[in-house]
């Protein structure tokens, strides 16, 4: 049975990867700071799978801590998602999110390195491009950092293939999510902000339960059918399976390899807010207000490549997500506890 180490385990996207995992009979140990997320989440996956993650509160500046961690248990592989990644704090506390997310980073491949572990699929973002000019974007379309949060995804990619580029025994896998939304069928686990939520569908969730007056729509007026901006929104579910296909491909296919992880459609802000209402029979109240500074108009992926190198392919459509998200937070109207 392989064991994989899961930084970041007790995240949105960690705590799916980390069922999923346990689903198909992986080991699996998790750590998490704890900074942005609770021990919660994995006690739901037990009870979701019936099978345990080991968790350690373990900080990737702490190198001390993780070369304990690797010297008692022999993992076969890392996949990589602790980090901070809020945009907006990113450019007010540039260098909290280089310490953590780079030197945070730079710790663990070094203990990696050191125990001779060198699979990691590693936790990228659609970020990495930018303000795309052109979608869908190809793993190929130009890099840009607009923001510190972005420099640091940028720059752990470079650094994870010039790691290959030093020594060839490493295997990478960069991973560059599109938007992550939903929550696991049984509403058990879900997304979980820390106070107002930035991101879009956690918004709408917290309006539909009378937490937020109503949604804001940044901008009306860009270059779309109905002039919200679009985005490529994927179920956190099956972004869970994409790691587990790209973990599988470390050993097929060794090397750095780049996978966009979208659906490969775009859907407009009202296309979200309406998808919401039908599937869950409710009405959104918004308003359309001024563009959100930062914002691309229009980005959507495209994911041949990941279709056809992973044998993975989405499952789950916007009506799915958004009844998922609902279901997890009428279930948890204040998150985990
Ligand atoms: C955001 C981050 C991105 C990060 C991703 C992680 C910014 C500028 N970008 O992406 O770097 O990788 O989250 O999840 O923060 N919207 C509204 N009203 C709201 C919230 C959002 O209209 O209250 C709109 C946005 O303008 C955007 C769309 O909904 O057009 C999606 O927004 P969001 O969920 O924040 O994701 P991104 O901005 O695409």
């Amino acid at each position: 049975m392989k064991h994989i180490l899961v930084t970041g385990g007790t995240g949105f996207i960690g705590s799916h990867t980390v069922l999923e995992l346990l689903n198909q009979n992986y080991r699996v140990t998790a750590i998490d700071n704890l900074s942005n997320s609770k021990l919660e989440p994995l006690k739901r996956v037990e009870k979701i799978s019936g099978k345990r993650a080991q968790f350690r509160k373990i900080d990737l500046l702490d190198i001390k801590a993780l070369d304990d961690l690797f010297a008692s248990t022999n993992f076969d592989s890392v996949i990589h998602f602790a980090g901070l990644k809020a945009v907006g704090e990113s450019v007010e506390h540039p260098l909290r999110y280089y310490k953590n997310n780079i030197s945070g980073t730079v710790n663990l491949c070094e203990v990696m390195s050191k125990a001779g572990v060198k699979n990691i699929v590693f936790s990228s973002s659609a970020t990495v491009y930018g303000d795309p000019e052109i979608s869908p974007i190809i793993e190929e379309s130009p890099l840009q950092a607009v923001n510190p949060y972005g420099r640091t995804k940028l720059t752990i990619e470079y650094i994870l293939q010039e790691l290959y580029h030093a020594d060839d025994a490493w295997n990478v896998s960069l991973l560059r999510y599109f938007n992550p939304v939903g929550a696991h069928e049984s509403g058990e686990i879900g997304e979980d902000p820390n106070g107002i939520p930035n991101n879009l569908m956690p918004y709408i969730t917290q309006v539909a339960i009378g937490k937020l007056q109503e949604l804001s729509i940044f901008g009306g007026d860009y270059p779309t059918h109905d002039g919200t901006a679009i985005r490529d929104y994927i179920h956190v579910c099956d972004l869970a399976d994409g790691h587990i296909k790209a973990l599988e491909n470390l050993d097929n296919n060794p090397g750095v390899a780049i996978y966009n992880l979208g659906t490969g459609k775009g859907s407009s802000v009202l296309d979200v807010v309406k998808a919401f209402e039908k599937a869950n029979k409710l009405k959104i109240p918004y308003n359309i207000t001024t563009r959100r500074e930062g914002d691309a108009a229009i980005c959507y992926a495209n994911v041949t490549k990941a279709n056809n190198n992973l044998n993975w392919k989405t499952n789950r459509n916007l009506e799915n997500m958004c009844r998922d998200a609902w279901n997890w937070q009428q279930k948890n109207p204040d998150g985990y506890p």
